[in-house]
C-alpha cells in the first residue's frame, strides 16, 4: 500500500467515524408534535374544567341525572376517575358527548391537557 492509499483510506475512515458517532443530533429529542400551548400554567378542575363540565353535561349528568345518563358529572372526583371515558366521548365524532354534537375543539383540548398536566384539582 502506497503513502497516498494509506492517507486516502484514513480520510475515509475520519469521514465515517464523524458521520457515525459524532452527531449530536442523535442526542436531541424530537420537538413535541403537540405541544403545550403554555407550558407555565397548568390546567385545572376549578380553573378550566368544572365550568366546561357545569356548561355542557350537567343538564344530564348532574345530581340527580337527567335524560338518561348513567352517571353524574358534578364532583373532582367523579370526572378525574372517569377522564378517559370522557375522553373518547367528547372526541367520538359519531356518537360524541353531549349527543347534540361535538364541543369546540379548544374545550376537548383543554380537558385533554388536564388529563396532560396530571389531572390537577387547583
Ligand atoms: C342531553 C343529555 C346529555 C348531555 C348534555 C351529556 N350526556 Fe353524556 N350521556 C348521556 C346519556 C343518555 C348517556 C348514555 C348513553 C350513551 O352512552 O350514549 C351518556 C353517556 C356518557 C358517557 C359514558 C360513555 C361510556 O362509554 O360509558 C360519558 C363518558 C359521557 N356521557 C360524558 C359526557 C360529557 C363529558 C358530557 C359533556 C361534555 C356529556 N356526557 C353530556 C346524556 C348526556
Amino acid at each position: 500500500m502506497n503513502l497516498k492509499k494509506i492517507i486516502y483510506t484514513l480520510a475515509i475512515s475520519v469521514l465515517l467515524f464523524n458521520c457515525s458517532s459524532n452527531s449530536n443530533d442523535d442526542l436531541t429529542p424530537d420537538p413535541d408534535p403537540n405541544p403545550d400551548p403554555d407550558p407555565t400554567t397548568k390546567v385545572t378542575y376549578d380553573a378550566n374544567v368544572q365550568s366546561i363540565i357545569n356548561n355542557n353535561c350537567a343538564q344530564c349528568h348532574g345530581n340527580p341525572t337527567a335524560n338518561g345518563a348513567p352517571f353524574s358529572l358534578v364532583t373532582y372526583t367523579s370526572v378525574r376517575d372517569r377522564v378517559d371515558a370522557i375522553l373518547s366521548r367528547i372526541n367520538n365524532a359519531s356518537s360524541p358527548m353531549p349527543p347534540s354534537g361535538q364541543m369546540p375543539s379548544a374545550n376537548r383540548n383543554l380537558i385533554q391537557q388536564w388529563k396532560d398536566d396530571g389531572l390537577l384539582e387547583n
